[in-house]
């Protein structure tokens, strides 16, 4: 079965791609490689010993769609293609309502137009805010957005909604994803962020190899056992591999509309300082790192209850956070040796 999946080249979606092809799918790629490099097709190659079709076009364009749906009759799609950078958010909010929202419509009205029913959107648990009860459930109450690329999110959800509501085929499933670390064992792909990193483990991973200075610890004054930051921190894989089971839950689907909402994490929540400190057990390194003022819009603590995943997907995370760092520091040396 042939899946599109916008966003391919990316992070999350290059280690989908992966997944699919174990599960005996056909994914086709389409990425304008505006925030992925074209190194990652080689490393698709060497894990799954074929070339991945790929389009290297923008998904924001109605004809691309169409030719591509149809040239390579696609029965579902995952979509990922999409601006995720907090800070740049706030800079550039139309570029990010219009990526975001304008890619996401044109989608589904191309999939309306070309009969195609599956559809996997990448949601965030930045739709649950600072939350009041832990852990989170799909439940919890969405709170107001406090960045632009956080309410792409939560729009892109509304958006979906409101469309199967109105009544057609469409079968679709939000992803709330956790926080995503690691890369695929082999070492030949993983996440490729552009200039200085706004996120922890690259960061981090950046800093044992000497590329940076030293980690800053955003906050120790929060309401944590140690005063830093809790998340749930899920292996790449593993979040691949629950697109794999919500595209498998809605073909064997025997109902033409459907809409709902999965959380996608451990249930696990660690802590900055505790994350560090596995860091440091995993790689035998020490990691100069220093404590700093809070970072503004972070949520003191947030992790998944995973019980629905678990129940109506039949997915849970297998994979450790030991095995994660693990993963992404050796993608990290893999990518000092080929730079160097
Ligand atoms: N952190 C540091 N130092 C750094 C980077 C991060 O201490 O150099 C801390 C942050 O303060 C936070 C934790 O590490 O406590 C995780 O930060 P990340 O930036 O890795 O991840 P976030 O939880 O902030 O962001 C994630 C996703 C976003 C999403 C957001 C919603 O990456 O896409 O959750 O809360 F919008």
């Amino acid at each position: 079965m042939n899946i599109l999946v916008t966003g391919g080249a990316g992070f999350i979606g290059s280690h989908t791609v992966v997944a699919l092809t174990e599960a005996g799918f056909r994914p086709v790629i389409l990425d304008d490689f505006s925030n992925s490099e074209q190194g990652v097709l080689d490393g698709l190659e060497q894990i799954m010993g074929s070339k991945p079709i790929i389009y290297a076009e923008n998904c924001h364009n109605r004809e691309t769609l169409r030719r591509i749906i149809r040239e390579e009759k696609i029965e579902g799609v995952i979509h990922f293609a999409a601006f995720k950078a907090v800070g740049e958010s706030m800079q550039k909010p139309l570029e990010y309502y219009d990526n975001n929202l304008g890619s996401l419509i044109v989608l589904l009205q191309t999939m309306l137009e070309c009969g195609v029913s599956n559809l996997i959107f990448s949601s965030s648990c930045t739709v649950y805010g600072e939350p009041d009860i832990l852990p989170v459930t799909e439940e919890t109450p969405v709170q107001p957005a406090s960045s632009v690329y956080g309410n792409t999110k939560q729009i892109g959800e509304e958006i979906l909604c409101d469309t199967v509501a109105a009544g057609n085929t469409l079968k679709i499933i939000s992803l709330r994803y956790f926080n995503p670390i690691g890369a695929h064992p082999s070492a030949a792909i993983g996440e490729l962020p552009r200039g200085v990193p706004g996120n922890l483990i690259p960061f981090i991973t950046q800093t044992a190899a000497g590329q940076r200075a030293s980690l800053t610890i955003f906050g120790h004054d929060y309401p944590t056992p140690d005063g830093t930051c809790i998340r749930d921190y899920i292996h790449v894989l593993d979040l691949a591999e629950a697109h794999v089971a919500a595209l498998q839950f809605l073909l064997k689907k025997d109902i033409d509309n459907y809409y709902d909402v999965f959380n996608i994490g451990t249930g696990e929540g660690v802590s900055v300082m505790q994350l560090v400190k596995t860091f440091e057990q995993v790689s035998g390194q020490a990691l100069n790192y220093k404590l700093g003022p809070r970072r503004s819009g972070d949520v003191t603590a947030v992790y998944a209850d995973v019980q629905k995943s678990a129940e109506q997907l039949g997915w849970k995370a297998k994979r450790s956070v030991q095995q994660a760092l693990a993963d992404a520091w050796r993608w990290q040396q893999a990518i000092a040796q080929k730079t160097r």
